[in-house]
């Protein structure tokens, strides 16, 4: 393990401004997202829309880094460039997911497991000789009745650790993402208790395998209310509950928390994330974004697998980034959607 290599990555990928891009959904994921918009999902409308998404102009300054899925990693642009390519002369560093996706957890209903240990580290030699340089794996968890159970969250931190090490030994920053769901009707409180359990498992396992904080990154949930519950959470309250949550639970040595969306609407994404770096100074670490649907959901629909829409798709998506890049110190306000 080169920590010198994995601190300076962890670090490039959190700058002032710049967040990440997650475009790794896997085949059923961007399948499903692709459905709902009316489009058909191929090898060539998959490469076709991360084409489009990649090629944006001036992305590089609002991006330090796009997380791929592995097919993308051997697909061309239409201009014969590698799109792993794509990106890197955009400025922006290639990164890979490495999970195989979530398994039904056994003896326990309505909860899953994370899988994909076996056979890692050759991937992760493959992933890095391709140009990746770094990783990222999530894991699942559920809130509802009797849920989550200690041995869910127990074999899903113990499985980040493990992948984690792994990631490191290849000196590939790896992106530790523990995902409470936003999916039932429980309160922010909940979602606090269960987060909080999470990540105290979560920096546990991480520990007792040595994992060098300094050289990876966390990708949590924020605390918020359940999609479907009576009160939901204002926006200041969302970003206290996180942000308090991350304080008892984060080491001070990990260098940036890089958020998923989760299912909030882009603007509750950008509008919580611009709270938390408004509300709170001298945080010791970078609060950042890694977000899917809440950046990419606009283009795709503008998009339609379409090659008279790629403009106004790439306007739409630069937009986007562009809003979340103000969220990063705090600077966003609604006023900036409409310019
Ligand atoms: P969302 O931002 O859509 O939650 O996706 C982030 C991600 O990478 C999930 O693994």
């Amino acid at each position: 393990m080169n920590a010198e290599v994995l601190e300076r990555t962890a670090r490039e990928l959190v700058p002032a401004g710049k967040g990440i891009l997650a475009a790794d959904e896997s085949m059923g994921t961007i399948g499903k997202r692709f459905e709902a918009v009316g489009i058909e999902s191929t090898e060539d409308s998959r490469r076709a829309y991360r084409e489009m998404l990649f090629t944006t102009e001036g992305i590089g300054e609002y991006l330090s880094g796009v997380i791929l899925f592995e097919e993308t990693l051997g697909q061309k642009a239409s201009d014969g460039r590698p799109l792993l390519k794509v990106l890197e002369d955009q400025g922006v560093i290639p990164g890979i997911k490495v999970d195989k996706s979530t398994v039904s957890m056994p003896l326990h209903p309505n909860e899953k497991y994370t899988q994909g240990l076996d056979g890692l580290a050759d991937s992760l030699e493959e992933y890095r000789e391709a140009g990746a340089r770094f990783t990222k794996w999530r894991a699942v968890i559920t809130i509802g009745e009797g849920i989550p159970t200690h041995a869910c969250i127990e074999a899903n931190a113990r499985a980040l650790a493990l992948y984690a090490a792994f990631a490191q030994e290849h000196d590939l920053v790896p992106i530790v993402e523990p995902e409470v769901l936003i999916d039932g009707d429980h309160t922010i409180e909940q979602c606090d208790e269960a987060t909080n359990r999470t990540l105290m498992a979560t920096f546990d396992a991480l520990r007792e395998h040595d994992v060098h904080l300094k050289g990876m990154l966390l990708k949590p949930n924020m605390v918020i209310s359940g999609k479907d519950a009576q009160n939901q959470a204002g926006v200041e309250e969302v970003a206290r509950y996180t942000v308090e949550n991350l304080l008892r639970n984060v080491p001070a040595a990990v260098p940036g928390i890089v958020f998923l969306s989760g299912g909030q609407t882009d603007l509750q994404a950008t509008q919580h994330l611009n709270a938390m770096n408004r509300m709170y100074d001298g945080l010791p670490w970078q609060l950042s974004f890694s977000y899917a649907r809440a950046l990419q959901q606009k283009p795709m629909e503008i998009w339609v697998g379409e090659e008279g829409n790629v403009e106004e798709a790439q306007r739409v998506f630069r937009h986007r980034a562009r809003m979340n890049s103000a969220a990063r110190d705090g600077s966003y306000s609604e006023d900036m959607e409409a310019a």
